[in-house]
């Protein structure tokens, strides 16, 4: 039990096959108890059915919509109130317009480009914020970015931009909580068959290219998203912070 005695809080899970209800599953088989988030009314039943399925009932089930100020205030005084103290802040939502993940990145729209920064980006910043006062001594953020950061992936467009913009907020926060004990890391996934990721014109080829392409000739499963979270989450890696871990089956290392 890598988390017994460790609280920590999952913004968002949609469905069964969010990265986020993978974590969710892991931290919950490792002890932990946990704080889940959900967007809206929309995803509300889903996710707490979900929830039902923990190992222990979690300690809150939140609605989180990120680009609403006053809904991040509401769920830190939520999770102050019911929770107290947390041990961990994990970071897994994005969200762009569809056509910014379709037509070329030349042409992105203002509010588009804006909008997807927001959700996918900033939101992490505004989260660990918010959640700053209830960290407990050497607390963890975690966040799960993409390889589309750094090399051109089709269709990925400005989605790719905000997860550089987010691989770069990570080391900022590191740099700024690191006196507070707080570690700041992000997981790059391979890809996985989500809902975000059905949204990006031609994922299924790319799956394809993926398993192809990878050393280990395969793509990832969720738990092992999960169980990486686990490790970043855990005194294990106590001394990593600042850091993007690859967990994508060794996709990073190929030139061709
Ligand atoms: N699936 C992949 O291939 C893959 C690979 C690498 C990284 N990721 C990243 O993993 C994270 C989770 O995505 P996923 O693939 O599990 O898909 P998902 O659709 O299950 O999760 C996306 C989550 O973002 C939430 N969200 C969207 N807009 C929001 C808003 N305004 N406020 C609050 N929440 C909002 C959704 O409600 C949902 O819970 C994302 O950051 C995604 O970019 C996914």
């Amino acid at each position: 039990m890598l988390l017994e005695g460790k609280r920590i809080a999952i913004f968002n899970v949609a469905n069964k096959r969010s990265i986020a209800w993978a974590i969710a599953k892991a931290l919950d088989a490792q002890g932990a108890e946990l704080i889940v988030g959900y967007q809206n009314e929309r995803t509300e039943d889903a996710v707490l059915a979900l929830t039902g399925q923990l190992n222990r009932a979690p300690a809150a089930v939140v609605p989180c919509d990120v680009v609403v100020p006053e809904q991040i205030e509401a769920v830190q005084e939520a999770v102050a109130e019911k929770v107290g103290k947390i041990h961990g802040l994990v970071h897994s939502l994005a969200y762009a317009p569809r056509s910014a993940l379709k037509n070329p990145y030349l042409f992105t729209e203002r509010e588009d480009f804006l909008t997807t920064l927001e959700v996918s980006t900033y939101s992490l910043v505004a989260l660990t914020r918010a959640f700053m006062p209830l960290f407990a001594d050497e607390a963890s953020v975690i966040t799960i970015t993409f390889y589309g950061a750094e090399k051109v992936m089709p269709n990925y467009n400005v989605m790719g931009v905000a997860k550089a913009a987010l691989e770069a907020s990570v080391r900022y926060l590191a740099c700024d909580l690191g006196q507070a004990g707080v570690r700041v890391n992000a997981i790059s996934s391979g890809p996985i068959n989500t809902l975000a990721a059905r949204g990006v014109e031609g994922f299924q080829g790319f799956l394809e290219i993926h398993r192809q392409k990878a050393p280990l000739k395969r793509s990832v499963e969720p738990r092992e998203v999960g169980d990486a979270a686990v490790f970043l989450a855990s005194d294990l890696s106590r001394a990593i912070t600042g850091q993007v871990i690859y967990v994508d089956a060794g996709y990073q290392i190929m030139g061709v």
